[in-house]
């Protein structure tokens, strides 16, 4: 079977370079958006532009095409490099904030999943900020996606406009580790779903989500401090594990992680998750979803 690392997925995203990190603290700025696009938030996971065998073509930049065929719906990652007819290049930075925050584009239609909008709502002014700054400082590619197609209802929003929101002091590791779980959205894929779809919130962490691609399928795991999940895991071990994609026996995990991201978070943000991790209710393991 071929492995993330055989597919080569990781050496092309780590060759884009990571900010400094003095740099990429700077509150708004084009740095800090780099850092957070290259490595916590990712993206690019999705909204990369992708090769023949799935591999994703960073030097096409966040050009879009990915293809999500998982019914109810056929979804296409938009084109949000700043052309102005395939992409984003014509929307303000307000109509920007409300798209990746709110899922609500610049003419009223919602985004559909999997963009993980619920987590977004939790993103920080002044990340937002940061992220709309690396968008616009990306160069134009011309790429038109195919429209997406979901034969279930979208929602006509997913809750109330979002006016402000101020990230957790990092001096607070298991919350400031909670707000970057949720801008990278961990929880999304680590939380097992119900029969229509929904997360199952008081099962946060429990895993089972199944993943089918050119891969096979891969299953999500049990982060919460469990037998079943990391309890006998040390921070290095669950460190290690999010940033080489290896298991504790040296055995590559498979995608849709975004692995060759995580590589460049930096010490604190990782030291934060990992305090994040330990702090849920232990769950037991919810088992591969059908
Ligand atoms: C899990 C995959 C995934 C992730 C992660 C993701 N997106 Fe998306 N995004 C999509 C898909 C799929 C669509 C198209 C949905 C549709 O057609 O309604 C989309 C649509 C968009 C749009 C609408 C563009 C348009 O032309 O209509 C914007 C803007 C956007 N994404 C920005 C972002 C940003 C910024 C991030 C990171 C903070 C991000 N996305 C992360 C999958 C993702
Ligand atoms: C797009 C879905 C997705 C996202 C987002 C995601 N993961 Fe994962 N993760 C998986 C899957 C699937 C596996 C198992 C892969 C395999 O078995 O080959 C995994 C494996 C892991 C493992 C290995 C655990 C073990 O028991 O071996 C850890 C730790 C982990 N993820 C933590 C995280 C953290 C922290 C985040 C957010 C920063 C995150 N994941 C985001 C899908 C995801």
């Amino acid at each position: 079977m071929a492995t993330f690392r055989q597919w080569g997925w990781w050496a092309a995203i780590a060759a884009a370079g990571a900010a400094t990190q003095a740099a990429a603290q700077a509150p708004g700025s084009l740095e800090r958006g780099r850092y957070l696009m290259q490595t916590v938030v990712a993206c690019g996971n999705c909204h990369f532009q992708r090769g023949p065998q799935g591999q994703p073509l960073p030097e096409k930049g966040l050009s879009g095409g990915m293809l999500f065929d998982e019914p109810p719906f056929k979804a296409y990652a938009s084109n949000i490099t700043p052309d102005p007819e395939t992409g984003i290049g014509k929307w303000t930075d307000a109509q920007l904030a409300k798209a990746i925050r709110e899922g609500i584009r610049p003419d009223g239609r919602v985004i559909g999943p999997p963009m993980p909008i619920e987590f977004y709502r939790h993103l920080a002014d002044d990340d937002l900020a940061a992220l709309i700054a690396y968008l616009r400082a990306q160069p134009p590619v011309k790429n038109a996606v195919p429209a997406s197609t979901y034969t279930m209802p979208l929602p006509p929003n997913y809750g109330p406009p979002v006016k402000s929101v101020t990230a957790p002091p990092r001096s607070d590791k298991v919350k400031y580790g909670r707000y970057l779980a949720d801008i990278a959205h961990c929880m999304e894929c680590h939380t097992p779903r119900n029969d229509k779809g929904m997360l199952e919130t008081a099962r946060r962490g429990a895993g089972g989500q199944v993943f089918k691609g050119p891969w096979g399928a891969s299953v999500s795991r049990n982060l919460t401090p469990h037998p079943s999940g990391l309890k006998g895991w040390s921070d290095a071990e669950i460190a290690k594990a999010i940033r080489t994609g290896m298991d504790r026996q040296g055995k590559p995990y498979r995608p849709p992680m975004g692995f060759g991201f995580y590589e460049g978070i930096s010490e604190p943000d990782m030291a934060a998750l990992v305090a994040y991790l330990r702090s849920l209710k232990p769950l037991p393991f919810a088992g591969a979803q059908k």
